[in-house]
């Protein structure tokens, strides 16, 4: 399925990886693009200057390497703030700039922005003409990450997004649920439909879609031209080529061999340490390390045994260990049937701006160290 076109860049397919704080850094896009995902916009960088020049901030706006277009995702509440974080990522390489209004979290929201901003229609569009202005004179497309709404009484999310279209926006992603929900429930996909057939430019469907079946019937329901794809995508990154199969052939792709998911793994590892330094890249990689085994027999003694380890060798090197005794027994990932249960908020980082939403092992789990 081809992508769609903004600006001047053609997306190399309709499949993408969502925005997650402290999980969709540079190897982790790059593993995504790799494992067929046609689209990553990186985390959120703050618009408060004092926080540019911050260790956390660099990183994320890290790009090295990466396949283009490179898309940043801004988040705030002041217009010319918005307007000037646009400009200074721009100069930094940005060639697409995100808007966040998809937030849920309150140390966001009690700033007035993230979702939060979908309850105030008249400041949300004030930032989104002022972030255009910022990015037209440079040919920098701008989208536009939302909710369905504030509540479930207030599903504004076509007006919103008919007025970002106005403003100049050239493509809106939907997440199917308000921003009460928070995570809980399950999406929707009429309001995205309703979206999709109000507005001229590209729409994105969002949340809880977590198989090549449920991309198809997302896609069929919504008439979206894009899907994108978070949680799922969490130490199982070849649901994108899965997907794209999928939709190609209406044949189901057989999981990856044990052999090529560990040399992916290990790979996007070396990546992780490189980017983070062995200290913190090793803390931060075990939840990466934790997905990837979560569905797999005997993955959660092993995540465990594996969180007490405390070097970037002695990951890799258990891991590598853990894959092979598995090669022994089967040729491919043999995935355990899925729990049923709400989608889980895991992965966050516990400083960013979604630990409230975790539960209070998750949030010990990933608490930083130092
Ligand atoms: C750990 C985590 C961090 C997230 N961080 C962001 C973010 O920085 N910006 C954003 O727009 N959405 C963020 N989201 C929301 C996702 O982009 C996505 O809209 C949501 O997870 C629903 O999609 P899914 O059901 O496929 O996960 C985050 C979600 C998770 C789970």
């Amino acid at each position: 399925m081809p992508g769609p076109q903004l600006g001047s860049h053609r997306l190399a397919n309709a499949l993408f990886v969502a925005p997650m704080a402290g999980v969709t850094d540079r190897p982790f896009r790059q593993l995504c693009r790799r494992m067929g995902a046609g689209y990553a916009v990186s985390e959120m960088v703050t618009s408060r200057k004092d926080l540019w020049n911050s260790l956390k901030t660099s990183r994320r706006a890290n790009h090295e390497g990466e396949q283009g277009p490179i898309a940043v995702q801004i988040a705030g509440t002041d217009a010319p703030m918005m307007a000037e974080a646009a400009a200074y990522n721009i100069a930094r390489g940005a060639q697409i700039i995100d808007i966040n209004m998809g937030c849920p979290a309150k140390k966001v929201c009690s700033k007035w922005a993230g979702s939060a901003l979908m309850q105030d229609e008249p400041l949300a569009l004030q930032i989104v003409s002022a972030v255009v202005e910022a990015a037209a004179p440079h040919g920098v497309p701008v989208t536009l990450k939302m909710r369905t709404g504030w509540c479930e009484s207030e599903k504004n999310a076509v007006k919103l997004a008919l007025g970002a279209q106005a403003a100049g926006v050239a493509m809106v992603t939907v997440h199917g649920r308000t921003r009460e929900q928070g995570y809980k429930g399950q999406a929707e996909y009429d309001t995205i439909r309703a979206v999709k057939a109000a507005l001229q430019i590209p729409v994105v469907a969002n949340g809880d879609i977590d198989s090549p079946e449920k991309a198809r019937e997302v896609l069929a329901h919504t008439g979206a031209d894009a899907i994108m794809i978070g949680r799922a995508a969490q130490g199982r990154p070849w649901i994108f080529r899965e997907i794209a199969h999928y939709l190609s052939t209406g044949q189901t792709l057989p999981a990856p061999t044990v052999v090529e998911a560990s040399d992916w793994l290990v790979e996007h590892l070396q990546e992780h340490y490189t980017l983070y330094g062995s200290l913190t890249g090793m803390r931060t990689a075990r939840k990466h390390i934790g997905w990837a085994v979560r569905d797999l027999p005997g993955g959660e003694e092993f995540r465990q045994a594996m969180n007490l380890l405390e070097s970037c060798e002695a990951q890799i090197s258990a891991l590598r260990q853990w894959f092979a005794r598995m090669a022994g027994d089967y040729e491919r990932l043999p995935y355990l049937a899925k729990p049923q249960g709400e989608p889980t908020m895991a992965g966050s980082d516990a400083d960013d701006e979604h630990a409230m939403t975790m539960n209070a092992n998750q949030q010990k789990e990933l608490r930083p160290l130092a």
